[in-house]
């Protein structure tokens, strides 16, 4: 069943000295309960602007439009006071860096009990205690690890905390902002696989974010591609990673690093700045395949599968326009990319 439904999502920020910078445009994103869906881009696409909005986490100077509905109810335009009633028990957010988000000088007990204690004033010390060892037990973390203080763990486990401090609200989504960054391979593999036991064992749809198409590959279950505030490739993990549709993700797949990888390959340039994107398709500054219409028009969105859309020229060639499917010329891109 749908548990979110994202639907016509803009997100500008608004810094008080200068330009408004277009970091969502126009997206539709679906979570259904229990599903699994990486979130996938290069660096500045606006994919924690997208996470955190559908959280109704985003800063004052973020404006958002559109509309987000989850479990039936409006996020957009939705007051403080009902968000926060919805945050913690419903949604959850994972950071990248667990050490900014535990305070020191507290004991992990601490941590679980003062996040209880402030979504259910019901429960007693020991029910508290006994959520609190359920959840961490749930990441690997055992009971005797309960008194200890965030120094004495390493980078994993303190991701494996963080992990189990929004757990234990028994959230029904959540979202995790790029939450292996940080750690080293092995370590990344052990999260990804308690993120999928959480999914499978709770229940809880999960939006994994994430610079790798690797990583979406084995975890999850759907991917979106961003590009430049853009969703524009959806599909099935495998579809998507095994024959990407939209030429970003497969500029992206071939730049994804694996331990088959024998040369490193990167998109040339890099992703626009979003005050001023490039007009029509945002990546034809950066595409091997441009054509002159992509530089003119905006690409439709055409369902190239089950469950699979990409906005892309090239899966609408009779509706380009005469002499438009000719390939951009090199000195347009370069001017483009200049521009
Ligand atoms: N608080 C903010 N104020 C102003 N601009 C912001 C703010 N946060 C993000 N942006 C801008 O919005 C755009 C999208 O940023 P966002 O952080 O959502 O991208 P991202 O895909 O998550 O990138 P990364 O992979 O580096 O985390 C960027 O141009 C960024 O500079
Ligand atoms: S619309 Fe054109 S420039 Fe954009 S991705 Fe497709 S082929 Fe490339
Ligand atoms: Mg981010």
């Amino acid at each position: 069943m749908k548990l979110l439904s994202a639907r016509g999502v803009n997100v500008a920020y608004m810094p008080s000295r200068g330009q408004r910078i277009w970091a969502v445009r126009d997206v539709d994103l679906d979570l259904a309960e229990g599903e699994f869906v990486g979130l996938v881009g290069e660096s500045g696409c606006g994919k924690s602007t997208l996470g955190r909005g559908v959280l109704g986490l985003l800063p004052t100077a973020a404006k958002t439009a559109g509309s987000v509905t989850f479990a039936g109810q409006e996020l957009v335009g939705a007051s403080i006071r009902e968000l926060r009633r919805l945050r913690g028990p419903s949604l959850g957010l994972i950071f990248q860096e667990p050490m900014t988000r535990l305070n020191p000088l507290l004991r992990i007990s601490e941590h679980f009990d003062e996040t209880l204690r402030t979504h259910d004033r019901s429960l007693t010390k020991a029910q508290r205690r006994r959520r609190s060892l359920d959840a961490l037990g749930s990441v690997g973390i055992p009971p005797t690890r309960f008194d200890n203080y965030p120094h004495e763990f390493s980078g994993g486990m303190r991701q494996r905390i963080m992990i189990a401090l929004v757990l234990v609200l028994n959230p029904a989504m959540v979202v995790a902002d790029e939450p292996t960054t940080a750690l080293d391979v092995l370590v990344e593999a052990q999260i990804l696989r308690i993120l999928a036991d959480i999914k499978s064992s709770y229940d809880t749809a999960i939006l994994l974010i994430t610079h790798n198409l690797g990583i979406v590959a084995e975890a999850c279950d759907r991917v979106a591609v961003m590009y430049a505030g853009r969703i524009v490739e959806q599909g099935s993990a495998y579809d998507v990673t095994t024959k990407p549709s939209h030429p970003y993700s497969r500029e992206l797949l071939n730049s994804t690093i694996s331990l088959s990888t024998t040369k490193l390959h990167s998109i040339p340039g890099a992703p626009p700045n979003l005050v001023n994107p490039p007009a029509a398709c945002r990546f034809h500054p950066r595409c091997p395949d441009a054509m002159k219409v992509c530089a003119e028009l905006w690409p439709p969105t055409v369902v190239t599968g089950p469950a699979r859309r990409s906005e892309c020229w090239l899966h609408a060639k009779e509706d380009i326009p005469a002499g438009q499917a000719a390939p951009l010329e090199r000195e347009t891109l370069a001017a483009a990319e200049e521009a």
